[in-house]
């Protein structure tokens, strides 16, 4: 069975490597997947990946750089990615697929991809404003779904989307699909400046098929980063347990 903490992506979302390593040391026990942002590597680099490495020799590492861009830059990207021994990274599903297949020519077989299909953050009126089709913007999750069949098509092993749709995509992309959830508020976090929009509890995107969550700010922000990831296992393990 799969451990609580392969559960927990934990986003490194700090500027420096000496930030970001004080929270691998503290979290370390607790948390499956460290991910990189771009206000991370911007700063440190490749480095990052060996400092991980150095203070959490077990944990897999998550490199979100949300590549979008022609067919050959990202292919060269993707190539480039491939070499750090990284286990996941992600490229906007965007508009084109062979952007999404020249990801996987540029992975060979090394990272597993996920793409990105509509961020949490983003919401109705966001998809409306930006010139979609009116059924898209008033179905998000149909949205959602159609870039998530790109990318299954295009060899991608699974997608990031809000928990409330990863229960579809198992059912139309497959249960090994994977369906990776930001956007993920404990119950006992009161944010009071939060910009993510399609927000669910750690049970109920477990219930709803969610494979991995991304949880940031509730940890990073905590007085006690430690014993907040510790709760987030508690739940984790205790929806687990009622499944
Ligand atoms: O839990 P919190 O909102 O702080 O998590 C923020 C992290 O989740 C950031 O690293 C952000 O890049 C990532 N993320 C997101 N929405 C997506 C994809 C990734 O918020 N759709």
């Amino acid at each position: 069975m799969k451990h609580p903490k392969d559960y927990l992506i934990f986003p490194l979302d700090v500027p420096t490597i000496q930030e970001a390593g004080r929270y691998v040391a503290l979290l370390k026990d607790h948390v499956g997947i460290f991910k990189v942002g771009l206000e991370l590597f911007i700063k440190t680099g490749p480095d990052i990946v060996v400092e991980i490495r150095k203070t959490a020799a077990d944990a897999r590492i998550f490199l979100d750089l949300k590549l979008h861009d022609i067919p050959e830059t990202v292919f060269r990207a993707m190539q480039g990615v491939a070499s750090l021994g990284v286990t996941y990274a992600t490229v906007h599903c965007g508009e084109s697929k062979k952007m999404l297949e020249a990801a996987v020519r540029g992975a060979g077989g090394k990272v597993h991809l996920l793409g990105v299909t509509v961020l949490t953050s983003v919401a109705k009126e966001d998809i409306r404003s930006a010139g979609y089709d009116a059924s898209l913007a008033d179905d998000v999750g149909l949205l959602v779904q159609k870039k998530a069949g790109m990318a299954m098509q295009a060899g991608f092993a699974g997608v990031i989307c809000s928990g409330h749709e990863a229960g579809e995509i198992k059912n139309t992309c497959g249960e090994s699909f994977l369906a990776v959830t930001p956007g993920i508020r404990p119950a006992w976090d009161v944010p009071n400046d939060d910009d993510q929009a399609r927000v669910m509890t750690p049970a109920r995107a477990i219930r709803n098929g969610s494979d991995h969550l991304v949880i940031g700010r509730p940890i990073r922000d905590a007085k006690d980063p430690a014993m907040a990831a510790r709760q987030v296992l508690g739940e984790i393990e205790e929806t687990l347990q009622q499944h």
